[in-house]
């Protein structure tokens, strides 16, 4: 009998690190990770295994394939908006080439074992394109079917992944005689930028909230690449990973959807420094405008409508702002920073 696990692509990434962490809290012994680099210590203590590699190596997940018995995927692995611009073509190797990969181990496993395969997908706000300012201060929280024109690569990996789970979930290879409808689980939420006390993102465009704060705890400079009016939502990472466990659990027929959104709260950058400033007032942060980084940040929605998410399983956030950084940020930065 193979072994049965739940598999986690990106496991040393920043969702990575919360979700492995979450999971393990729980009591959840039978994590293997895949990711690209040797995942640090935290992450290795708590996994059976990390497999170091490429989603993009069949002869990888072909072993994985022989040796495991899958119950769910994790699909984390992913190149961010602001990396994604610089080579565009890799982006979408990784980010599209990289879950059908999984997609496909995911319908294997279900086909062999006979049981579902659960797929969880973070897609983001990415997947929308707003054409111009005006509108998007005009036309409020928008929701799942709106705006979706993304004008990154990223974005468009995302929206276009999104399809690609309804595909495998409900319609896959249907010319064929054998029934498949129900083997793969997709499920996704489209997460607004993600703030962890814990970990810095790498390569997102939603990076400069992260950043502002862990550079105030440090003592360092830091300059805001975009306007102080930007305006996007944020969710803490303890939030997400919530989100993910609940929509997880969630019971199938309580789905209406494949996808998501979620929300919390979506200060300007300029209120999120007036926040970071009440706990660090020396904090030394400046505004030096990256108008290529700026058109993406103008680009997505400034709020979103997540009534679905709430109807369907009952989302909704712990932190609005104000405890984000009272109840999540603080303690945890604060602790981790003095100690440094
Ligand atoms: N936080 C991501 C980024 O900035 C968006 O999902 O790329």
């Amino acid at each position: 009998m193979r072994q049965s696990i739940i598999l986690i692509s990106g496991v040393n990434g920043e969702i990575g690190h919360g979700l492995v962490s979450s999971l393990y809290n729980q009591g959840i012994r039978n994590l293997i990770g895949i990711d690209l680099s040797t995942p640090d210590d935290f992450v290795q203590e708590r996994t059976l295994d990390c497999l170091i590699g490429n989603i993009l190596d069949h002869n990888l997940l072909d072993r994985i394939n022989a040796q495991y018995q899958i119950e769910a995927i994790y699909h984390m692995a992913a190149l961010l908006s602001t990396r994604a611009e610089f080579s565009p073509v890799i982006a979408h190797e990784v980010n599209v080439d990289g879950t059908l990969n999984l997609l496909d181990l995911a319908m294997e496993q279900a086909q062999s074992h006979g049981q579902s395969v659960k797929f969880f997908f973070p897609s983001s706000i990415a997947v929308y394109g707003i054409p111009t300012l005006e509108e998007k201060s005009s036309v409020g929280a928008i929701s799942e079917d709106d705006y979706r024109h993304p004008q990154t690569m990223y974005g468009c990996n995302k929206l276009y992944c999104e399809s690609l789970g309804d595909y495998y979930s409900h319609y896959y290879k249907r010319l064929s005689t054998t029934d498949t409808a129900g083997l793969v689980d997709f499920r996704s939420i489209r997460f607004p930028g993600i703030i962890s006390a814990h970990t810095l993102p790498a390569g997102g465009t939603s990076d400069y909230a992260p950043e502002m704060i862990h550079a105030a705890a440090k003592g360092e400079h830091y300059s805001c690449f975009v306007r102080e009016d930007a305006t996007i939502p944020f969710m803490t990472m303890s939030d997400a990973i919530v989100a993910i466990e609940m929509l997880m659990a969630a019971p199938k027929d309580a789905l209406t959807k494949m996808v998501y959104n979620v929300k919390a709260f979506n200060p300007s950058a300029g209120e999120f420094l007036s926040k970071v400033k009440s706990y660090y007032p020396e904090a030394n942060i400046d505004f030096i405008i990256h108008d290529n980084r700026q058109s993406i940040i103008d680009s997505w929605p400034e709020d979103i409508n997540d009534d679905q998410a709430r109807a369907d399983w009952g989302w909704s956030a712990n932190h609005d702002l104000d405890k984000a950084f009272s109840e999540y940020l603080m303690p945890v930065i604060r602790s981790r920073y003095e100690h440094n």
